[in-house]
């Protein structure tokens, strides 16, 4: 049915991408974003319009979007921090017209602490939401959707334990500016099923669920749980990450994503039907290789557990 149909965002060219310690060509990005919309991924985020200073791996997004192959039905959302990176997507959709368009889609993003947003943003909360309204007002005024982020939902790097009161405050925040999702970050990857369950019991009470997403980090070994525990609550929209790439350059320590792999083997047989364009899923088979092929460009092993069983089968 359609109210347990689960919306996957397929965040490893982003996320996954931007804490490599090596430059990681246009091309090989590019192919990945093909790749992916090939195994059916309809959300993919495509990369960051964001200060090269603060994170060179998402330099060249404009040319990683403009080269990958596009499919029907797909989108391409990209994160931007300030006007400096909406301007960046309005000069990139004017310079190569197309139709659908490079991208429909941008991601504001913020923290439920000081201490991370003044790490991610050099800013603080209040203040980045005061700049991130008129960037919003603009996206929507062109006709762009409007994705927000929250990080740090459970655990902060650097402040430690999160007041689920501020992340319900933020998140609120978000959809009152316009954004039509809030996906809620355990940053860290530390977060447990009861936390989770506790911090969306009191998001839930200023922001209605189809409003909410969860962006699960795997550093202990959680996010799986945790997405279950999410699809519990009744979110039916998941962040994920292809090889279980990924990580912020500024939450030291923590690692990648959940698995795109994980979540689509877990889900298999259950009451949940992953959307896509492969036959109306995400093809297993071909995340698989996807993820030991980006994992290989990167000069590693897939980190994905179902990815590792299922190439030893
Ligand atoms: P700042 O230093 O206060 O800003 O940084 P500034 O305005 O002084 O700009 C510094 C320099 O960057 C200037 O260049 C600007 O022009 C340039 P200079 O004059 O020195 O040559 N600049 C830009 N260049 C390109 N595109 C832009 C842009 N803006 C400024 N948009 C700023 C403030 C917001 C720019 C900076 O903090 C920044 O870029 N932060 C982004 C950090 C980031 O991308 N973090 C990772 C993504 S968030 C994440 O991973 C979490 C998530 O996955 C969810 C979760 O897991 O929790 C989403
Ligand atoms: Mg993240």
């Amino acid at each position: 049915t359609a109210s347990n149909q689960v919306n996957i965002v397929e965040v490893g060219p982003r996320d996954g991408l931007q804490n490599e310690k090596g430059v990681i060509p246009v091309s090989v990005k590019a192919e990945l974003i093909s790749r992916l919309g090939r195994a059916g991924v309809q959300i993919i985020e495509a990369g960051s319009f964001v200060s090269p200073k603060w994170v060179p791996q998402m330099a060249g997004t404009a040319e990683v979007l403009a080269k990958a192959e596009r499919f029907p039905g797909v989108r391409y959302p990209v994160l931007v921090p300030n006007q400096k990176g909406l301007d960046a997507v309005t000069s990139l959709l004017a310079q190569n017209p197309a139709s659908p368009p490079l991208t429909d889609e941008i991601s504001i993003f913020t923290a439920a602490t000081d201490a991370f947003t003044r790490a991610n943003l050099n800013t603080t909360t209040a203040e980045s939401l005061e700049r991130l309204a008129p960037v919003t007002r603009a996206a929507l005024d062109q006709g762009l959707r409007v994705r927000g982020y929250v990080s740090v939902v459970i655990a902060c790097p650097y402040s430690g334990p999160v007041d689920y009161a501020r992340v319900r405050d933020v998140a609120k925040a978000l959809v009152d500016m316009g954004c039509y999702e809030v996906s809620l970050g355990d940053t860290v990857g530390m977060g447990t099923p009861a936390q989770v369950s506790e911090m969306l019991e009191e998001v839930k009470k200023s922001v209605p669920v189809e409003n909410l997403a969860g962006h699960f980090h795997d550093t202990y070994g959680t996010a799986v749980s945790n997405v279950l525990t999410a699809l519990e609550h009744g979110i039916r929209t998941i962040d994920a990450s292809i090889g279980g790439l990924g990580g912020c350059p500024y939450s030291p320590g923590a690692t990648g994503n959940v698995a795109t792999e994980d979540v689509l083997y877990a889900l298999q047989g259950s009451k949940y039907h992953v959307a896509g364009t492969k036959d109306g899923t995400i093809d297993l088979e071909q995340m698989v290789d996807i993820g030991w092929w980006i994992s290989e460009q990167l000069g590693r092993e897939s980190t994905s557990r179902a990815g590792r069983a299922i190439r030893a089968r």
